[in-house]
């Protein structure tokens, strides 16, 4: 592997007025085969416009095969977004009104919208502080009489560990959701994502490691749940599947949410499932190439795992560390950016910081969960969450959508680091000037 050296114009920062680096650019993405751009065409051009299930839609039936092969046989239901695979697994799962849910404030929005949206109440926990994952060690000290499942996330495609937090739910009879949106194909102990669970629901937007237009889907291992979760996002009755449930068809009406996927998603989602081994082997070579290639950095690593574990790396996430650099993560951040590496923090603040849980002095729009956290009497109002928030100060995140040999592009990548690492003096300097004017 050729190592990165800095070339002449790395005489100055950037940000202090040298010259950039150069932008780091990324694959094209997301990408379709032409197979399946003709197969998206054949669909619209044949009219199928509605995605009533599998019963009604080969496409469907094909799409939830596909990848209930990939998730060794377990029941899958294609759904219109990540958010809709989230929810459905609650609602398979029965859990709504009142209900705990244990979960992550370190994550997307609709991890925890989806238990909002059930009329069920987050309590959230600490992560680890390398990587951001929920910390199996404080999951126990939370659970309650009104606990009824664990919700965990993969964050940036970093397995949790779901070993630990199996043997947990398991012991307190409560239920295992994880939130595999931003992991595709991530592994922990050779079992991949989504496959411990009692639930998982996974996001398949146009950035994610498995891009469609928009779209998710939900793989549960009961078959009730599935069912059930296929109640809720679309009218039973009109797509009378042969095996669903006789003591499920009294409650079957159309009080649901529309969370059907649609033929056109689903040739995408079979389609692009052909490709997602080449994909996570791509995006994991690439970021062996890239811890290899910064073994030298002093401020910015990538987290460590365990053996055993395999992230899929939908983001790049790194550790930065201000106090031996001598400046914020966002003063480097910035330095980084002006030469051409669009590095950012994906987390803005805990979650459980969000005026839009506080219903104690809310006064924005009304929103509809304000009343179930009320009634639960929860104060999310500066929780004690200090891996949180020395991850969130502390992280650089950038896109790692590297699924083509992009070998020149993690080293611009690399050399970026390495001169805004090299000039770290002058960098110190200009975070005194800018906080003494
Ligand atoms: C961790 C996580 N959970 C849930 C979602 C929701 O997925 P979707 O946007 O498909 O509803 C996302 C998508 O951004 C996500 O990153």
């Amino acid at each position: 592997m050729a190592s990165v050296t800095l070339p002449q114009t790395a005489s100055s920062l950037a940000l202090t007025g040298g010259i950039p680096v150069g932008d780091v650019a990324y694959s094209r993405y997301p990408q379709f085969t032409e197979a399946a751009i003709a197969r998206a065409a054949q669909v619209l051009r044949e009219g199928k416009a509605i995605g009533l299930g599998r019963f009604h839609s080969p496409e469907i039936a094909e799409a939830e095969k596909t990848i209930s092969e990939y998730h060794g046989d377990r029941h899958v239901l294609a759904c219109s977004s990540g958010h809709a695979a989230l929810q459905g697994a609650l609602a398979g799962l029965e859990i709504c009104g009142g209900d705990e849910v244990i979960t992550t404030p370190y994550t997307w929005g609709a991890s925890t919208s989806c238990i909002l949206h059930q009329n069920a109440v987050p309590v959230f926990v600490d992560v680890e502080r390398d990587t951001g994952l929920i910390d199996p060690e404080l999951i126990e000290a939370a659970i309650t009489p009104c606990t009824r499942a664990i919700l965990a996330v993969h964050i940036f495609g970093q397995p949790a560990n779901l070993q630990r937090l199996r043997a947990i739910a398991d012991k307190h009879g409560i239920a295992l959701i994880e939130d595999g949106s931003q992991a595709h194909g991530a592994r922990t102990n050779g079992v991949r994502v989504g496959e411990v669970g009692d639930a998982a629901g996974f996001s398949c937007m146009g950035g994610k490691v498995l891009p469609t237009t928009e779209a998710g889907y939900l793989v549960t291992p009961h078959e009730e749940v599935f069912w059930k979760a296929a109640m809720i996002g679309q009218h039973m009755g009109r797509s009378p599947e042969p095996d669903f449930p006789d003591k499920l068809k009294p409650w079957v009406d159309s009080l649901v949410y529309t969370y059907r996927v649609t033929p056109l998603n689903a040739v995408l989602l079979t389609e692009q499932f052909g490709r997602i081994e080449s994909w996570v082997a791509e995006r994991r070579r690439h970021a062996d190439m890239l811890r290899e290639k910064l073994a030298g950095a002093k401020y910015l690593r990538m987290p460590d795992y365990a053996e055993g574990v395999l992230p899929v790396y939908h983001l790049m996430t790194m550790n930065f560390d201000a106090a031996a650099a001598g400046v914020s993560r966002d003063v480097f951040m910035k330095a980084l950016q002006e030469e051409g590496l669009h590095a950012f923090g994906y987390v803005p603040s805990p979650i459980p910081d969000w005026k839009r849980l506080h219903w104690q002095d809310y006064a924005g729009p009304r929103v509809s969960w304000l009343s179930a956290l009320e009634q639960a009497g929860v104060d999310y109002r500066n929780l004690d969450l200090p891996n949180c928030r020395h991850r969130i100060a502390n992280s650089i995140e950038m896109r790692f959508d590297y699924i083509d040999d992009q070998e020149p592009m993690i080293d611009r990548t690399v050399e970026i680091i390495l001169k805004v690492e090299a000039h770290i003096g002058a960098l110190r300097d200009f975070a005194k000037s800018q906080n003494a004017s």
